[in-house]
């Protein structure tokens, strides 16, 4: 007993640690938010604008992007009264590669990308209208990509030494898939890929590739999609936890400042990045060490979360079935 204690405690760290110090790769970076420009798209709403007041107040230069002039405007007036600084504000859909260009050229060379618009609809694939997957896809996916490929030429040419940022929101519906969320995840587990692949293309540009998984958020876009989420979506995505937009923009800007790949905002998000690590870029050796030793625990813990998910399934189509609406 007490040698297996001595080698899970003593031996394995001495041993694991130094490996992994070694190893890591790529190497940790700090990548300075104060007096550089921040450019964010959604960031007249929610997550978005809370990132904009928190980069805005760290002393960034911000810009937002999104479609509504309307919202833009009332997003850079809250700013202004809230941290008396100006945000630049651009009108584009991020799914027009040319109207997207434009705003990006005219907002100036970009040290941190910010990439937050979304949208997102919680329904069975079999009710959605095909229009709806292929706006999903087209906003949360292909938007950016268009992005990406509009800032990057100017960023890799950049006269500023210092580390650059391109950061992604994603959701832990794009870590798990999540009952109704077929399109959705579809599209933020797709981003998983993009942010892996491009780390290698762009790092030795000193670009760096962040992840950011928020769990449910108090935001108007997750006020819309409750009013139509199936009722057994609510009870799986009930475990993640919910937080409030400013908790979630400071969780962020945090994690990009330390060049965080993947960055969590809560405890669950921090059971999924453990649980999810994969073949991910790990930067901290001590979090890798977390991943290799709970691997195991974590492997079993997602094997029960599933039981209990296909459980609730199974029980919700019971009720439905034998319900008197249903007959
Ligand atoms: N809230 C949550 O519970 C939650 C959880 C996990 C992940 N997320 C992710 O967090 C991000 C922000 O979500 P949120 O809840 O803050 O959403 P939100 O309140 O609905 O805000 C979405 C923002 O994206 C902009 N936008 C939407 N479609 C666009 C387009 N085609 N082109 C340009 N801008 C567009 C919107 O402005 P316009 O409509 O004017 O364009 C708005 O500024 C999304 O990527 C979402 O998937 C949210």
């Amino acid at each position: 007993m007490a040698d297996a204690f001595f080698s899970f405690f003593v031996l394995l760290p001495l041993i694991l640690l130094p490996f992994l110090y070694f190893i890591v790769r790529p190497r940790p970076v700090k990548i300075p938010i104060t007096n550089r420009h921040v450019f964010i798209t959604g960031g007249s709403s929610g997550i978005g604008l809370a990132l904009a007041h928190r980069a805005a107040a760290d002393g960034a230069r911000v810009s937002i992007m999104a479609r509504s002039m309307k919202k833009l405007e009332e997003a850079r007036d809250a700013v202004k009264h809230a941290t008396g600084i100006e945000v630049a504000i651009y009108a584009a859909d991020v799914r027009d590669y040319d109207a997207v260009k434009k705003a990006v050229d005219e907002a100036g060379p970009i040290d941190v990308l910010l990439l937050n618009h979304g949208v997102f609809y919680a329904l069975e694939l079999e009710k959605m209208e095909l229009s709806e997957v292929k706006f999903t896809l087209d906003v949360n996916l292909m938007g950016c990509l268009n992005m990406i490929k509009a800032v990057l030429p100017d960023m890799k040419n950049r006269k500023d030494p210092l580390p650059a940022s391109i950061a992604l929101v994603s959701s832990q519906a794009g870590q798990v898939g999540i009952y109704g969320y077929v399109a959705y995840s579809a599209s933020k587990f797709g981003l998983r890929g993009l942010a892996e692949a491009l780390q290698q293309e762009v790092i030795e540009d000193n670009i760096h590739v962040s992840l950011i998984f928020p769990p449910d958020t108090d935001t108007p876009g997750l006020v819309e999609e409750n009013k139509r989420k199936p009722e057994i979506t609510k009870i799986i995505a009930d475990s993640s936890g919910f937080m409030k937009p400013d908790e979630v923009a400071q969780k962020a800007l945090d994690g990009i400042r330390h060049g965080r790949f993947i960055i969590y905002c809560n405890l669950e998000g921090l059971a999924l990045a453990l649980a999810t690590a994969g073949l991910s870029p790990q930067r901290s050796f001590l979090m890798a060490f977390v991943e290799v030793v709970t691997a195991g625990i974590l492997r079993i813990a997602a094997l029960c979360f599933q039981w209990n998910w296909y459980g609730s399934i199974e029980k919700w189509h019971k009720e439905r079935k034998y319900s008197p609406e249903s007959s």
